[in-house]
């Protein structure tokens, strides 16, 4: 899909489809007003016939209005003009990218960043608008024989401007929404392969692809021999009963000098959950595909940062496994060494994505890394604190825990910070091992991010539960590209203060 911008203040562009905004009680906004001029007060004459309250995310399509430029006028509720900010803004372009959808357009303009918003920059206007346009486009790479029947696409949308100068603004916007939403359908291509085809091997070829389409990215995968020479021994006691190979992937990208630390990201890759010994309930098993969410958001973050050519350096470590019971599967009550020496006894098979991130995290510290955030699908408890709509945040720093909330927030891709260290890592207390792999019911994202802070002492560490977040369930079931949005805003943070 192509982005640019336009500087048009009077609304009379050609194009298959204007999208401009009212907001409540009949209150037009700068280009609903001014295209209402040209098409005889249509848009007036809708909302005094109660056919359009102006309520945020509600759309009404025009027709061929006579008189108008644009083929199409989509007219979009703002909501209250004095509750028109950053969440508004956003949930507007969301219900215009739908409607505009469901037409034949092919191309159109968004003339809702002419609105008045003082705490809203050209900037993110843009890269909001092409992000949420882009990924609204996303299609799940399905393997239907007969394909659906689908429309044709938004091919183009320009964001009008009022001048040259926050045309340039928005330009640099554009360029960083179709990045975030490259890295997005990135993880989500690869989040929605059945398990048989999204394997670690996959995964591993994934990277090296990345690597040959990205200047300053590199590659590394690691193999079981390597895996094992490098004495992760929690890592491998989780791929032991699989006939699937492990790989451990390593991508670094290069965007500052040899001598600035790098920006670490650790991704939990198990293509497939079943649980192993601790065999799971049938009961949506399926969706333990998913469980590689972290491993694609992280290398979906890498390529949006390779694309947006960020002036940082950073490095993807991706530990990546099946999960799976066999008579060479480990077994509850286990003990192996980690990477690190510390010993555990594995009580739980189903709890594996600290066994494997753990190791990975040790790993990572070769890098003498700046921060090191891990990115895991890592427990149900997450998601029965948080529910869907935000990912948990853990980390042993406030700084770096207030500047990935604050990721969160602007990219509305939101974290909300729940506790970690001593208290819940005394509930993983073993009697065989220096740690048990569980802690009990009770707190259940807390003890399991506790488990890895053990992993990460003298690190800038935090870590994201993204278990809620990273795919929807039911009939539109489908990755949703989180966390990505959130860890390029961060590293775009990153790249700005450095
Ligand atoms: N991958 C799961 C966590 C998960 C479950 C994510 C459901 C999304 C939806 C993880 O490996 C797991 O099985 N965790 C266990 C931990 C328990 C055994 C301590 C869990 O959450 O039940
Ligand atoms: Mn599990
Ligand atoms: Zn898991």
């Amino acid at each position: 899909m192509e982005f640019k911008t336009i500087v048009d203040t009077r609304v009379r562009s050609a194009t298959a489809c204007a999208i401009v905004g009212i907001y409540e009680k009949g209150d037009l906004g700068v280009a609903a007003d001014l295209i209402d001029g040209q098409i005889g007060g249509a848009i007036r004459k809708l909302h005094v016939g109660g056919d359009f309250a102006g309520k945020l995310s509600e759309s009404l399509l025009l027709a061929r209005p006579p008189g108008a430029r644009a083929a199409r006028v989509l007219v979009v509720g703002l909501g209250p003009r004095a509750k028109f900010g950053r969440k508004a803004y956003r949930k507007a372009v969301l219900a215009a990218a739908q409607a505009v959808a469901k037409t034949g357009a092919a191309d159109a303009i968004l003339y809702l960043a002419l609105e008045e918003q003082s705490d809203l920059d050209e900037t993110y206007r843009a890269r909001s608008a092409a992000e949420i346009f882009a990924s609204q486009r996303y299609r799940i790479p399905d393997l239907k024989t007969t394909p659906k029947p689908r429309p044709a696409r938004l091919e183009e949308l320009a964001i009008a401007c009022p001048d040259a100068k926050t045309a340039r603004a928005a330009e640099r916007g554009l360029t960083i929404g179709a990045a975030v939403a490259g890295g997005m359908a990135f993880m989500r291509d690869m989040a929605n392969l059945p398990p048989n085809i999204c394997t670690p091997t996959y995964i591993g070829n994934q990277a090296l692809k990345l690597a040959k389409q990205w200047r300053n990215v590199s590659a590394r995968v690691l193999r079981e021999r390597e895996i094992r020479a490098l004495k992760m021994g929690a890592f491998l006691a989780v791929t032991q009963g699989s006939a699937e190979p492990p790989r451990l992937v390593v991508c670094e990208y290069r965007g500052a000098g040899r001598d600035v630390a790098p920006i670490c990201l650790v991704g939990k890759g198990i293509t497939f959950d079943s649980g192993g010994i601790s065999l799971k309930d049938p009961h949506a098993m399926d969706e333990m595909k998913y469980d590689m969410s972290g491993a694609a958001s992280v290398l979906g973050a890498l390529r949006a940062v390779a694309e947006l050519k960020l002036p940082i350096n950073l490095v993807v470590v991706v530990a990546s496994c099946e999960n799976m019971p066999s008579g060479t599967a480990v077994k509850p009550a286990d003990v192996v060494t980690t990477m690190s020496g510390q010993t555990v006894e594995i009580l739980n098979t189903d709890a594996e994505g600290r066994l494997i991130l753990c190791d990975a995290i040790t790993y990572s510290r070769r890098f003498k890394p700046a921060a090191v955030i891990d990115v895991a699908t890592l427990t149900g408890a997450c998601i029965i604190a948080l529910g869907n709509h935000l990912s948990g945040l853990m980390s042993n720093d406030e700084t770096l825990a207030a500047e990935l909330e604050a990721a969160g927030q602007r990219s509305d891709d939101r974290a909300w910070r729940l506790p970690v260290g001593d208290d819940y890592a005394d509930q993983l207390k073993s009697n065989f091992a220096d740690m048990a792999n569980i802690g009990g019911r009770e707190g259940g994202a807390s003890t399991a991010a506790s488990f890895l802070w053990k992993f990460a002492k003298d690190l800038h560490w935090a870590h994201l539960d993204i278990a809620g977040t990273s795919w929807v369930s039911g009939s539109h079931k489908s990755s949703t590209g989180r966390p990505v949005p959130l860890l390029v805003d961060f590293l775009l943070q990153r790249a700005a203060s450095q």
